[in-house]
């Protein structure tokens, strides 16, 4: 079986990317420092543990996998803290993903999947993003996502890297079969801070900012369903593993929803009560962020048939009420 390195294999996507790798025939082999990801989450196949600055291990782990690809999910990606802290992010995903790259590089491995995000676009008033729109991050976040797609283009140049880079919107739901799931710590992603306020877990959910130029006054988003996400990353390995070479894709519906929306959904899929409560803007967040790309369709032949905002909500409330990691 063909083993494919997937970094942050321990967290939300990268375990559902390695449940899809599983399925697809390959072997995933997470590398992992466990900083928010979950020793139980690793189900679907080997587990190395170390971090993305550590050389010596990378080389270690590729010697002994001899990966076809990696797959690059690792990072830390809270807005708030990356406001912050702009160090901790530019080392932990800049420099943490430079090491890895190289690692790659002088192991041979020259098939790249990497994780990036709308958060690269920035603010771009009623503008549809596709993957044409200029990358104007408003925070270090998507600084440094843009920073690696930057690396990825100059290893290309020097060492014929392929890459394929899906800058994704907001992943959500979670895998129907329970045996993964959302869990980051701590939790900032709207939809399971509102499953945990409806549940009683958290005293109420906080609206951050009713004053932007929307319908509603609350920010909008594209949802995606982490099952759609992760089919489209077997897919990318595929374009990859068929030699169609480096490609960007955005990974979103195309539809979005304000927060009040997402909100009014959540009570109708639990029938039950969403507390929350309106506060101040939170600096860094962006307006609006919809895909306006229909790229990932037309040439990998993408179909996000699972990502209705009822049917993200109802695999997020089935994990919140029945599954959990400990470790
Ligand atoms: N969740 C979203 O909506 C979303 C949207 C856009 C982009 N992304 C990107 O997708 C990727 C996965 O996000 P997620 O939501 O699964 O996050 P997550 O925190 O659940 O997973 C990240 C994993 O990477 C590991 N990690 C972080 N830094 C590491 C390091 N230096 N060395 C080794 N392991 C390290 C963590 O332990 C964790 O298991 C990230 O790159 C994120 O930026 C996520």
């Amino acid at each position: 079986m063909s083993n494919v390195l997937v970094t942050g294999g321990a967290g939300y996507i990268g375990s559902h990317a390695c449940k899809a790798l599983r399925a697809a025939g390959y072997t995933p082999v997470t590398y992992d420092n466990l900083v928010t990801g979950w020793k139980d989450a690793v189900k679907f196949g080997p587990f190395e543990e170390g971090a993305l600055s550590d050389r010596a291990r990378l080389d270690e782990v590729f010697a002994k996998w001899q990966p076809i690809a990696v797959m690059h999910f690792a990072a830390l990606s809270q807005v708030g803290e990356a406001m912050a802290k702009p160090g901790l992010y530019w080392r932990n995903n800049v420099e943490g993903s430079l090491t890895l790259i190289e690692a790659a590089c002088a192991a041979g491995c020259l098939d790249f999947v990497f994780s990036s995000t709308c958060a690269t676009y920035g603010e771009h008033d009623n503008v549809v993003l596709d993957e044409h729109t200029p990358q104007e991050p408003l925070n270090a976040y998507g600084a440094s996502k843009r920073a690696v797609e930057n690396i990825l283009r100059d290893f290309e140049a020097s060492h014929g890297l392929k890459s394929v880079i899906f800058r994704y919107f907001n992943v959500a739901g979670a895998d129907p079969e329970g045996e993964v799931g959302e869990h980051h710590r701590p939790e900032t992603h709207l939809i399971p801070v509102m499953l945990e306020a409806v549940d009683g877990k958290r005293p109420g959910l906080t609206v951050h900012g009713t004053d932007y130029d929307t319908p509603d006054g609350t920010c909008i988003r594209d949802y995606v369903h982490v099952m759609d996400l992760v089919e489209a990353h077997v897919l990318g390995l595929r374009w990859l593993r068929d030699g169609k070479g480096s490609r960007i894709f955005n990974l979103g519906t195309g539809r979005g929803f304000s927060v009040r929306e997402v909100i009014e959904a959540a009570g109708q899929v639990t029938n039950l009560p969403v507390p929350c409560t309106d506060g101040p803007r939170r600096a860094g967040d962006a307006t609006k962020l919809v895909s306006g790309s229909t790229r990932a369709s037309e040439d990998l032949g993408w179909e996000p048939y699972r990502s209705t905002m009822p049917q993200m909500i109802a695999d997020a409330w089935r994990w919140h009420k029945d599954g959990h990691y400990s470790a």
